[in-house]
């Protein structure tokens, strides 16, 4: 039986986690966080017989720890704030945790759940984006303790086992293209966040569904590959594959192309995650050899500028990742709560690097400065 700590359980990725382990009857919940919906995450304990959980609103800390009781939950420890995120991060008592909190906030507790020796299934990219130089150690010491969740990394991950990194010529990420990949230029100056929220193939939360629409959830993801795989940005490439089926591919030095290919539904990437180097039966259907015809084009980067931004920031280097990926948290609120266009968030993130000096990462200090300084910039840019 392995143990789970579902950290972001309310959301996309932790929904299908739960769901995921519903199915699998050698898996079991024992801790969940999540940000403020204390009753969903209260319901979630009740279902799973989880003994802990933790919210990083710290009033919705207060309102679980006072309801718990009528629900039948009098043991169950509530834990409150950034910290109380982290503690579920390494317990004792889980042995993989799932990491699914986006943004800055997940970096805190990736960096804890690594310290603390857990395996860690992973699908909150900005926190490696962010924290990459500081993280990479944990990653080249003790490879197989982070398997990405992520369907292009897990496929990338798979597609690299047992292979020799000297022969890798090139990584390449598929895209859906988003929910937008039709639209003409003239189009995209209009479309409002409703329209941008409806994906095409993968039900996502917010912030990624928007970062997929403008390409920049690839760049982001460019930007976790160099990281996980201690890659160079001259060998990772993107490709849109509108059918979503083959999740990336890797070549190599013979010429050979090695592609990971299933039907495109998160669950698999989640449990494998959670089972690697294991792989448990029946998660999804298995793929039809006859599906029928795949394609695989050219991201047009008139359109959607956005997916080149993690080669630039990349490159850059030092604190540049960093600072890109909050900019882009700042704006993609912008954009959803009607203040600015689709087109401002990668306008306003090119304008941003192009006046932008990275520092050398010594820290998480200086993390949390420079992405301060990139929110005060992001907003002089959209006065
Ligand atoms: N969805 C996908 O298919 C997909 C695919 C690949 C990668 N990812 C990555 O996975 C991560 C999660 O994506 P998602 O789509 O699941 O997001 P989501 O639906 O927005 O869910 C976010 C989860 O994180 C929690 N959360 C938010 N802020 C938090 C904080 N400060 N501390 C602790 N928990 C916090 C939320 O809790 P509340 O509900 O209480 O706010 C919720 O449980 C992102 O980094 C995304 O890029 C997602």
């Amino acid at each position: 039986m392995t143990s789970l700590s579902v950290l972001g359980s309310t959301g996309s990725i932790g929904l299908q986690t739960l769901n995921v382990v519903k199915n699998d009857p050698r898996l079991k919940v024992v801790a969940l966080a999540a940000g403020s919906r204390w009753e969903e995450v209260l319901a979630q304990a009740k279902e799973f017989s989880a003994a802990v959980i933790a919210l990083e609103d710290p009033e919705a800390a207060r309102a679980a720890e006072r309801e718990k009781t009528a629900l039948g939950l009098d043991d169950l420890i509530v834990l409150s704030g950034p910290e109380g995120i982290a503690r579920c991060a390494e317990l004792d008592e889980a042995a993989v945790v799932v990491h699914a909190v986006p943004g800055f906030a997940g970096i805190i507790p990736l960096m804890r759940a690594l310290e603390s020796g857990k395996r860690v299934a992973f699908a909150g990219k900005e926190a490696l984006v962010s924290a990459g130089e500081l993280i990479e150690p944990y990653l080249r010491k003790n490879p197989g303790q982070l398997v990405p969740v992520d369907s292009e990394h897990s496929a990338l991950f798979q597609c690299l086992l047992g292979e020799d990194p000297e022969s890798v010529v090139e990584l390449v990420l598929t895209a859906s293209g988003g929910a937008l990949r039709d639209y003409s230029a003239e189009q995209l100056r209009n479309v409002t966040p409703k329209e941008v929220l409806e994906h095409p193939t993968w039900k996502m939360g917010k912030k990624v569904t928007v970062d997929s629409a403008t390409l920049v959830n690839k760049s982001l993801e460019v930007m976790e590959a160099h990281y996980l795989f201690g890659v160079p940005y001259e060998k990772l490439k993107v490709v849109v594959h509108r059918q979503s089926i083959v999740h990336s591919m890797v070549t190599f030095v013979d010429g050979s192309t090695k592609a990971q290919a299933s039907v495109p539904d998160m669950s698999l990437a989640i449990s494998y995650g959670i089972t690697f180097p294991e792989r448990h039966p029946g998660v999804v259907p298995s793929l039809s050899p006859y599906y029928g015809t795949l394609t695989f084009e050219e991201p047009d980067t008139d359109r959607f500028p956005g997916v080149l931004l993690g080669h630039r920031a990349g490159e850059m280097g030092g604190t540049a990742p960093c600072a890109l990926s909050y900019a882009d948290e700042i704006l993609v609120k912008e954009f959803l709560n009607g203040r600015i266009g689709f087109l401002d968030i990668t306008r306003t993130l090119f304008r941003f690097l192009d006046a932008y000096r990275p520092r050398p990462v010594d820290g998480l200090d200086v993390l949390k400065r420079e992405a301060l300084r990139a929110e005060e910039k992001i907003r002089e840019l959209l006065l």
